[in-house]
Protein backbone atom coordinates (compact mmCIF):
# COMPACT_ATOMS: atom_id res chain seq x y z
CA UNK A 1 0.00 0.00 0.00
CA UNK A 2 1.36 3.64 -1.17
CA UNK A 3 1.44 6.44 1.75
CA UNK A 4 -1.15 7.70 -0.28
CA UNK A 5 -3.86 4.84 -0.12
CA UNK A 6 -3.23 4.44 3.29
CA UNK A 7 -3.94 7.95 3.85
CA UNK A 8 -7.09 8.13 1.93
CA UNK A 9 -8.28 4.73 3.39
CA UNK A 10 -7.92 6.40 7.08
CA UNK A 11 -9.66 9.69 5.93
CA UNK A 12 -12.43 7.28 4.36
CA UNK A 13 -12.49 5.37 8.00
CA UNK A 14 -12.75 8.63 9.90
CA UNK A 15 -15.95 10.08 7.58
CA UNK A 16 -17.81 7.04 8.09
CA UNK A 17 -20.57 7.05 10.42
CA UNK A 18 -22.26 3.81 11.41
CA UNK A 19 -26.27 3.82 11.44
CA UNK A 20 -27.32 1.96 14.70
CA UNK A 21 -31.15 1.05 14.65
CA UNK A 22 -33.29 1.03 17.89
CA UNK A 23 -36.85 0.88 15.96
CA UNK A 24 -37.49 -2.69 17.43
CA UNK A 25 -35.98 -1.91 20.72
CA UNK A 26 -36.16 1.45 21.75
CA UNK A 27 -39.12 2.07 19.02
CA UNK A 28 -40.86 -0.68 20.31
CA UNK A 29 -41.22 1.08 23.60
CA UNK A 30 -43.34 3.49 22.38
CA UNK A 31 -46.35 2.74 24.18
CA UNK A 32 -49.06 0.86 21.71
CA UNK A 33 -45.83 0.46 19.10
CA UNK A 34 -45.75 -3.39 19.96
CA UNK A 35 -45.12 -5.68 17.10
CA UNK A 36 -45.37 -9.51 16.56
CA UNK A 37 -42.54 -11.98 16.16
CA UNK A 38 -42.82 -12.11 12.42
CA UNK A 39 -43.41 -8.29 11.60
CA UNK A 40 -40.10 -7.96 13.92
CA UNK A 41 -38.46 -10.34 11.76
CA UNK A 42 -39.30 -8.21 8.05
CA UNK A 43 -38.65 -5.15 9.61
CA UNK A 44 -34.57 -6.83 10.79
CA UNK A 45 -34.42 -8.22 7.52
CA UNK A 46 -35.44 -4.81 5.57
CA UNK A 47 -33.23 -2.96 7.69
CA UNK A 48 -30.40 -5.48 6.95
CA UNK A 49 -31.03 -5.23 3.22
CA UNK A 50 -30.95 -1.44 3.69
CA UNK A 51 -27.63 -1.15 4.76
CA UNK A 52 -28.19 -0.50 8.72
CA UNK A 53 -24.60 -1.59 10.53
CA UNK A 54 -25.84 -2.24 13.72
CA UNK A 55 -29.66 -3.56 14.39
CA UNK A 56 -31.00 -3.41 18.39
CA UNK A 57 -33.26 -6.12 18.11
CA UNK A 58 -35.08 -5.88 21.27
CA UNK A 59 -34.15 -6.40 25.57
CA UNK A 60 -33.97 -10.42 25.80
CA UNK A 61 -34.56 -10.47 29.73
CA UNK A 62 -37.90 -8.43 29.06
CA UNK A 63 -39.52 -11.08 28.14
CA UNK A 64 -40.20 -14.83 26.23
CA UNK A 65 -41.33 -13.00 23.48
CA UNK A 66 -38.73 -10.58 22.77
CA UNK A 67 -35.81 -13.34 23.52
CA UNK A 68 -37.34 -15.66 20.49
CA UNK A 69 -37.51 -12.01 18.60
CA UNK A 70 -33.80 -11.58 19.05
CA UNK A 71 -32.50 -14.75 18.64
CA UNK A 72 -34.32 -15.31 15.50
CA UNK A 73 -33.07 -12.15 13.82
CA UNK A 74 -29.81 -12.65 15.09
CA UNK A 75 -30.12 -16.34 13.03
CA UNK A 76 -31.47 -14.50 10.05
CA UNK A 77 -28.58 -11.65 10.21
CA UNK A 78 -26.40 -11.37 6.66
CA UNK A 79 -24.53 -8.20 7.72
CA UNK A 80 -25.67 -5.98 10.28
CA UNK A 81 -24.21 -6.68 13.34
CA UNK A 82 -26.81 -7.89 16.35
CA UNK A 83 -27.69 -6.42 19.10
CA UNK A 84 -29.39 -6.94 22.39
CA UNK A 85 -30.22 -5.01 26.12
CA UNK A 86 -29.18 -5.59 29.20
CA UNK A 87 -29.44 -4.10 32.57
CA UNK A 88 -26.04 -3.46 34.52
CA UNK A 89 -26.37 -7.46 36.23
CA UNK A 90 -25.30 -10.70 35.38
CA UNK A 91 -28.36 -12.09 34.81
CA UNK A 92 -29.88 -9.54 32.14
CA UNK A 93 -26.49 -9.94 29.91
CA UNK A 94 -26.45 -13.77 29.95
CA UNK A 95 -29.90 -13.58 28.53
CA UNK A 96 -28.79 -11.20 25.98
CA UNK A 97 -25.84 -12.98 25.15
CA UNK A 98 -27.69 -16.35 24.56
CA UNK A 99 -29.78 -14.52 22.11
CA UNK A 100 -27.50 -12.78 20.26
CA UNK A 101 -25.27 -15.52 20.39
CA UNK A 102 -26.32 -16.77 17.25
CA UNK A 103 -25.59 -13.84 15.49
CA UNK A 104 -22.32 -13.95 12.79
CA UNK A 105 -21.96 -10.49 14.43
CA UNK A 106 -23.15 -10.39 17.85
CA UNK A 107 -22.78 -7.19 20.59
CA UNK A 108 -24.24 -7.02 23.76
CA UNK A 109 -25.59 -3.25 25.23
CA UNK A 110 -25.65 -2.84 28.75
CA UNK A 111 -26.48 0.43 30.24
CA UNK A 112 -27.04 2.24 33.67
CA UNK A 113 -28.30 5.62 34.83
CA UNK A 114 -25.71 7.93 36.06
CA UNK A 115 -27.20 10.36 36.66
CA UNK A 116 -27.57 11.88 39.89
CA UNK A 117 -31.94 10.90 39.67
CA UNK A 118 -30.82 7.48 38.28
CA UNK A 119 -28.14 6.54 40.82
CA UNK A 120 -31.25 6.89 43.19
CA UNK A 121 -32.89 4.04 41.53
CA UNK A 122 -30.81 1.22 42.52
CA UNK A 123 -29.61 3.72 45.41
CA UNK A 124 -25.61 3.24 44.65
CA UNK A 125 -23.34 5.69 45.68
CA UNK A 126 -20.91 6.80 42.97
CA UNK A 127 -18.13 4.64 43.74
CA UNK A 128 -20.64 1.40 44.21
CA UNK A 129 -22.00 2.44 40.82
CA UNK A 130 -18.62 2.76 38.99
CA UNK A 131 -17.87 -1.15 40.47
CA UNK A 132 -20.63 -2.48 39.16
CA UNK A 133 -19.99 -1.12 35.93
CA UNK A 134 -16.23 -2.69 36.04
CA UNK A 135 -17.81 -6.00 36.94
CA UNK A 136 -20.91 -5.75 34.31
CA UNK A 137 -19.21 -4.57 31.66
CA UNK A 138 -16.20 -6.83 31.99
CA UNK A 139 -18.46 -9.98 32.43
CA UNK A 140 -20.08 -9.00 28.92
CA UNK A 141 -16.93 -8.68 27.42
CA UNK A 142 -16.06 -12.31 28.37
CA UNK A 143 -18.60 -13.73 26.66
CA UNK A 144 -19.01 -11.03 23.38
CA UNK A 145 -15.49 -9.41 21.72
CA UNK A 146 -17.82 -6.44 20.99
CA UNK A 147 -19.59 -4.44 23.58
CA UNK A 148 -21.51 -1.47 23.80
CA UNK A 149 -21.67 0.48 27.13
CA UNK A 150 -24.28 3.32 27.66
CA UNK A 151 -24.01 6.19 30.75
CA UNK A 152 -27.95 6.43 30.48
CA UNK A 153 -29.20 10.25 30.89
CA UNK A 154 -25.75 10.90 30.05
CA UNK A 155 -26.46 14.89 29.19
CA UNK A 156 -27.88 15.34 32.90
CA UNK A 157 -24.82 13.42 35.13
CA UNK A 158 -21.43 15.59 35.80
CA UNK A 159 -18.60 15.65 33.74
CA UNK A 160 -16.21 14.57 36.38
CA UNK A 161 -18.44 11.36 37.02
CA UNK A 162 -19.13 11.08 33.31
CA UNK A 163 -15.51 11.22 32.33
CA UNK A 164 -14.63 8.63 35.53
CA UNK A 165 -17.34 6.25 34.31
CA UNK A 166 -16.45 5.92 30.64
CA UNK A 167 -13.16 5.29 31.34
CA UNK A 168 -14.16 2.40 33.49
CA UNK A 169 -16.02 1.16 31.23
CA UNK A 170 -13.29 1.48 28.14
CA UNK A 171 -10.87 -0.23 30.41
CA UNK A 172 -13.11 -2.81 30.93
CA UNK A 173 -13.44 -3.51 27.82
CA UNK A 174 -16.06 -1.81 25.92
CA UNK A 175 -15.75 -1.19 22.34
CA UNK A 176 -18.49 0.94 21.73
CA UNK A 177 -19.52 4.03 24.43
CA UNK A 178 -23.13 5.24 23.73
CA UNK A 179 -24.00 8.55 25.16
CA UNK A 180 -27.90 9.08 25.44
CA UNK A 181 -29.69 12.08 25.70
CA UNK A 182 -32.88 10.29 27.89
CA UNK A 183 -35.20 12.85 27.78
CA UNK A 184 -34.04 14.81 25.18
CA UNK A 185 -33.09 17.38 27.18
CA UNK A 186 -29.75 18.70 25.12
CA UNK A 187 -29.19 21.22 22.39
CA UNK A 188 -26.70 21.17 19.74
CA UNK A 189 -23.85 22.64 20.93
CA UNK A 190 -24.11 20.96 24.37
CA UNK A 191 -24.27 17.41 22.30
CA UNK A 192 -21.08 18.63 20.69
CA UNK A 193 -19.45 19.88 23.60
CA UNK A 194 -19.78 17.02 25.74
CA UNK A 195 -18.48 14.02 23.00
CA UNK A 196 -15.58 16.96 22.48
CA UNK A 197 -14.70 16.55 26.52
CA UNK A 198 -14.75 12.50 26.74
CA UNK A 199 -12.87 12.95 23.46
CA UNK A 200 -10.00 15.15 25.49
CA UNK A 201 -10.46 14.53 28.77
CA UNK A 202 -11.02 10.19 28.84
CA UNK A 203 -7.69 7.88 29.18
CA UNK A 204 -8.46 5.40 25.88
CA UNK A 205 -11.07 7.55 24.39
CA UNK A 206 -9.47 7.40 20.70
CA UNK A 207 -9.10 3.93 20.97
CA UNK A 208 -13.42 3.19 20.65
CA UNK A 209 -16.24 4.34 19.00
CA UNK A 210 -18.57 7.15 20.35
CA UNK A 211 -21.97 6.98 19.52
CA UNK A 212 -24.93 9.42 20.18
CA UNK A 213 -28.64 8.40 21.08
CA UNK A 214 -31.04 10.98 20.96
CA UNK A 215 -34.77 11.67 22.14
CA UNK A 216 -37.00 14.40 20.43
CA UNK A 217 -38.63 15.91 23.76
CA UNK A 218 -37.59 19.15 22.43
CA UNK A 219 -37.45 18.20 18.69
CA UNK A 220 -34.02 18.10 18.67
CA UNK A 221 -32.45 15.09 18.06
CA UNK A 222 -32.00 15.16 14.32
CA UNK A 223 -29.70 18.59 15.41
CA UNK A 224 -28.31 16.82 18.49
CA UNK A 225 -27.36 13.93 16.54
CA UNK A 226 -25.54 16.17 13.58
CA UNK A 227 -23.73 17.79 16.40
CA UNK A 228 -22.65 15.19 18.31
CA UNK A 229 -21.23 13.49 14.88
CA UNK A 230 -19.41 16.65 13.86
CA UNK A 231 -17.43 16.77 17.42
CA UNK A 232 -16.29 13.35 16.68
CA UNK A 233 -18.85 10.85 17.30
CA UNK A 234 -18.92 7.90 14.59
CA UNK A 235 -22.36 5.91 15.55
CA UNK A 236 -25.62 7.17 15.28
CA UNK A 237 -28.67 5.32 17.61
CA UNK A 238 -31.51 6.13 15.72
CA UNK A 239 -35.49 4.78 14.46
CA UNK A 240 -37.22 4.82 11.51
CA UNK A 241 -39.76 7.55 11.40
CA UNK A 242 -38.50 8.43 14.60
CA UNK A 243 -40.56 5.99 16.71
CA UNK A 244 -39.69 6.22 20.13
CA UNK A 245 -40.48 6.58 24.01
CA UNK A 246 -42.68 9.88 24.28
CA UNK A 247 -41.54 12.47 21.22
CA UNK A 248 -39.35 9.48 19.61
CA UNK A 249 -35.69 9.17 18.82
CA UNK A 250 -33.70 11.05 16.10
CA UNK A 251 -35.52 9.46 12.68
CA UNK A 252 -32.94 7.47 10.63
CA UNK A 253 -33.94 8.99 7.32
CA UNK A 254 -33.64 13.04 8.80
CA UNK A 255 -29.61 12.18 9.67
CA UNK A 256 -29.21 9.94 6.82
CA UNK A 257 -30.30 12.27 4.24
CA UNK A 258 -28.93 15.19 6.34
CA UNK A 259 -25.60 13.80 5.62
CA UNK A 260 -26.62 13.06 1.97
CA UNK A 261 -27.53 16.52 1.20
CA UNK A 262 -25.50 18.66 3.34
CA UNK A 263 -22.00 16.50 2.55
CA UNK A 264 -20.78 19.89 1.83
CA UNK A 265 -20.91 21.10 5.39
CA UNK A 266 -21.03 17.61 7.10
CA UNK A 267 -19.05 15.22 5.22
CA UNK A 268 -19.45 11.90 6.47
CA UNK A 269 -20.48 9.07 4.67
CA UNK A 270 -22.94 6.29 5.78
CA UNK A 271 -23.76 2.77 4.13
CA UNK A 272 -27.14 3.07 3.86
CA UNK A 273 -29.05 2.50 0.18
CA UNK A 274 -31.22 5.59 0.54
CA UNK A 275 -33.60 4.95 -1.79
CA UNK A 276 -35.20 1.58 0.47
CA UNK A 277 -36.23 4.49 2.91
CA UNK A 278 -39.85 4.86 1.72
CA UNK A 279 -40.99 1.67 1.85
CA UNK A 280 -39.38 0.42 5.28
CA UNK A 281 -40.99 3.63 6.38
CA UNK A 282 -44.47 2.68 5.57
CA UNK A 283 -44.02 -1.11 6.67
CA UNK A 284 -42.95 0.25 9.72
CA UNK A 285 -45.89 2.97 10.07
CA UNK A 286 -48.76 -0.12 9.32
CA UNK A 287 -46.52 -2.76 11.52
CA UNK A 288 -46.46 -0.85 14.39
CA UNK A 289 -49.83 1.38 14.52
CA UNK A 290 -48.27 4.62 14.56
CA UNK A 291 -49.01 6.85 11.43
CA UNK A 292 -46.26 9.27 9.75
CA UNK A 293 -47.44 13.08 10.20
CA UNK A 294 -48.06 14.76 6.78
CA UNK A 295 -45.46 17.68 7.40
CA UNK A 296 -42.77 14.75 8.43
CA UNK A 297 -39.21 15.50 7.21
CA UNK A 298 -38.19 13.22 4.52
CA UNK A 299 -41.24 10.54 4.96
CA UNK A 300 -44.22 12.37 5.26
CA UNK A 301 -47.36 12.49 2.38
CA UNK A 302 -46.42 16.10 2.07
CA UNK A 303 -42.79 15.84 1.91
CA UNK A 304 -42.56 16.26 -1.96
CA UNK A 305 -45.62 17.70 -2.08
CA UNK A 306 -46.62 21.21 -4.11
CA UNK A 307 -50.32 22.65 -4.34
CA UNK A 308 -49.45 26.61 -4.71
CA UNK A 309 -49.52 27.70 -8.02
CA UNK A 310 -45.70 29.34 -7.99
CA UNK A 311 -44.58 26.42 -6.75
CA UNK A 312 -45.71 24.27 -9.17
CA UNK A 313 -44.74 26.49 -12.00
CA UNK A 314 -41.45 26.17 -10.75
CA UNK A 315 -41.46 22.78 -9.81
CA UNK A 316 -42.46 22.57 -13.59
CA UNK A 317 -39.78 24.44 -14.93
CA UNK A 318 -36.62 22.89 -12.68
CA UNK A 319 -37.66 20.48 -9.53
CA UNK A 320 -34.62 22.11 -7.61
CA UNK A 321 -36.55 25.46 -7.50
CA UNK A 322 -38.59 23.71 -4.41
CA UNK A 323 -36.74 20.73 -3.79
CA UNK A 324 -33.36 19.80 -2.16
CA UNK A 325 -33.49 15.78 -3.10
CA UNK A 326 -34.78 13.99 -5.30
CA UNK A 327 -37.67 12.07 -4.54
CA UNK A 328 -36.18 9.07 -6.57
CA UNK A 329 -33.47 9.40 -3.50
CA UNK A 330 -35.53 7.81 -1.05
CA UNK A 331 -37.85 5.65 -3.30
CA UNK A 332 -40.91 7.87 -4.56
CA UNK A 333 -41.17 7.50 -8.41
CA UNK A 334 -41.86 11.29 -8.65
CA UNK A 335 -42.66 14.43 -6.86
CA UNK A 336 -46.87 15.20 -6.06
CA UNK A 337 -48.26 18.09 -7.38
CA UNK A 338 -51.45 18.39 -5.68
CA UNK A 339 -54.27 19.92 -7.57
CA UNK A 340 -56.38 22.24 -5.55
CA UNK A 341 -57.24 25.86 -4.74
CA UNK A 342 -53.88 27.73 -4.92
CA UNK A 343 -52.78 25.98 -8.14
CA UNK A 344 -52.41 27.66 -10.74
CA UNK A 345 -53.03 26.99 -15.23
CA UNK A 346 -49.18 25.62 -15.71
CA UNK A 347 -50.20 22.34 -13.33
CA UNK A 348 -54.06 22.10 -14.59
CA UNK A 349 -52.45 21.96 -18.04
CA UNK A 350 -49.39 19.53 -17.12
CA UNK A 351 -51.80 17.26 -14.84
CA UNK A 352 -54.54 16.97 -17.95
CA UNK A 353 -52.25 16.35 -20.28
CA UNK A 354 -50.80 13.43 -18.04
CA UNK A 355 -54.53 12.72 -18.49
CA UNK A 356 -54.53 12.83 -22.01
CA UNK A 357 -56.19 15.70 -22.98
CA UNK A 358 -54.38 18.58 -24.91
CA UNK A 359 -56.29 21.99 -24.24
CA UNK A 360 -55.71 25.25 -26.87
CA UNK A 361 -55.06 28.24 -24.60
CA UNK A 362 -58.74 29.28 -24.80
CA UNK A 363 -60.49 26.17 -23.86
CA UNK A 364 -57.60 25.69 -20.81
CA UNK A 365 -59.08 28.91 -19.83
CA UNK A 366 -62.34 27.87 -19.47
CA UNK A 367 -61.43 24.78 -17.69
CA UNK A 368 -59.66 26.42 -15.03
CA UNK A 369 -62.34 28.95 -14.53
CA UNK A 370 -64.55 25.83 -13.81
CA UNK A 371 -61.54 24.05 -11.88
CA UNK A 372 -61.08 26.88 -9.80
CA UNK A 373 -65.08 26.47 -8.46
CA UNK A 374 -64.50 22.71 -7.57
CA UNK A 375 -61.18 23.57 -5.81
CA UNK A 376 -63.14 25.98 -3.67
CA UNK A 377 -65.62 23.67 -2.72
CA UNK A 378 -63.15 20.67 -2.29
CA UNK A 379 -59.89 20.31 -0.30
CA UNK A 380 -57.94 18.32 -2.67
CA UNK A 381 -59.21 17.43 -7.02
CA UNK A 382 -58.49 13.99 -7.99
CA UNK A 383 -57.71 12.80 -11.09
CA UNK A 384 -61.16 11.62 -11.32
CA UNK A 385 -62.71 14.76 -10.43
CA UNK A 386 -60.60 16.36 -13.46
CA UNK A 387 -61.71 13.51 -15.64
CA UNK A 388 -65.32 14.62 -14.58
CA UNK A 389 -64.67 17.77 -15.37
CA UNK A 390 -63.17 17.52 -18.49
CA UNK A 391 -66.55 15.00 -19.58
CA UNK A 392 -68.70 17.89 -18.18
CA UNK A 393 -66.90 20.25 -20.38
CA UNK A 394 -66.80 18.35 -23.61
CA UNK A 395 -71.00 17.55 -23.20
CA UNK A 396 -71.80 21.39 -22.64
CA UNK A 397 -69.69 22.25 -25.96
O1 LIG B 1 -32.56 6.58 26.00
C1 LIG B 1 -31.77 5.82 26.59
O2 LIG B 1 -31.04 6.21 27.52
C2 LIG B 1 -31.74 4.43 26.19
C3 LIG B 1 -30.66 3.59 26.78
C4 LIG B 1 -31.13 2.26 27.18
C5 LIG B 1 -29.50 3.55 25.84
O3 LIG B 1 -32.51 4.02 25.34
ZN1 LIG C 1 -33.47 5.72 24.26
Amino acid sequence: MTNDTRTADAKSRQDRVLIFDTTLRDGEQSPGATMTHAEKLEIAEMLDEMGVDIIEAGFPIASEGDFEAVSAIARQSRNAVICGLARANYKDIDRCWEAVRHAKRPRIHTFIGTSPLHRAIPNLDMDQMAERIHETVSHARNLCDNVQWSPMDATRTEHDYLCRVVEIAIRAGATTINIPDTVGYTAPRESADLIRMLLDRVPGADTITFATHCHNDLGMATANALAAVEAGARQIECTINGLGERAGNTALEEVVMALKVRNDIMPYRTGIDTTKIMNISRRVAAVSGFPVQFNKAIVGKNAFAHESGIHQDGMLKNAQTFEIMRPEDIGLSASNLVMGKHSGRAALRDKLRQLGYELADNQLNDVFVRFKALADRKKEVYDDDLVALMTDTASEA
